[in-house]
């Protein structure tokens, strides 16, 4: 990726090097040592990948299918059903809109178009400054309280046109807002960590790293 956040094509689908570090790798042991089968640990070791790698790249996907005796076609099976494993670069946070029809009828659509126009042609992918990628969303299951924003998993309850242009703005200047049931979504590799089974907290140089 290029320092503005532009995808390269090295970027798609793989990366150099290795995706798991020592010090993942050890992680990666602790988790498949939580299940009664090394292939039970499928899914938390790809968000452990994504954790590492900021989504996941084919390689993470090798890697993972080494650690758990799995074929990669096994594992790449499974990394492409889920639609919170990202199989291409992503901004720190991701910002899904539902479109589908009790947000549509209150907006959704409307938000959704709103947010493209204000991030950029990118924005699927990855905005030019690192920071979202937007997803057109289905039903979230939350159409009681449409139309439904969530940052990086996290659910924004009846956002109206200014309430997402607001928190486009207090995103990209640090200060994410707190969600409508309360608390504040971390960076999607914190959110990944989390779903790996491990803490949220970022291990010390995370930062530095993917600057
Ligand atoms: S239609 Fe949007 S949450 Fe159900």
């Amino acid at each position: 990726m290029t320092e503005a956040g532009h995808l390269t094509t090295a970027d798609i689908g793989d990366v150099p090097g290795p995706v798991l570090g020592d010090d993942a790798r050890a992680l990666a042991r602790r988790i498949v040592a939580k299940y009664p089968t090394p292939r039970s640990a499928l899914v938390p070791l790809l968000y452990l990948v994504q954790s590492e790698a900021g989504w996941v790249p084919r390689k993470g996907m090798r890697e993972v299918a080494e650690l758990l005796g799995l074929t990669t076609a096994e594992v790449e099976a499974v990394a492409t059903f889920y639609t919170m494993l990202k199989l291409h670069p992503c901004g720190r946070y991701v910002l899904s809109i539902c479109t589908n029809p009790s947000c549509a009828l209150r907006g959704g659509k409307r938000l959704f178009e709103r947010a493209h126009e204000l991030l950029g042609e990118d924005c699927e992918h990855v905005t030019a400054d690192g920071v979202f990628t937007l997803e057109e969303e289905e039903c979230l299951a939350a159409c009681d309280t449409a139309p439904v924003v969530a940052l990086n998993y996290v659910f924004y309850n009846r956002v109206t046109e200014e309430a997402l242009e607001s928190m486009i703005e207090a995103v990209r200047a640090g200060r994410v807002p707190e969600a409508s049931r309360g608390g504040v979504p971390g960076e999607l590799r914190e959110v990944s960590r989390t779903l790996a089974g491990l803490t949220g907290r970022l291990p010390e140089g995370a930062e530095a790293e993917r600057a």
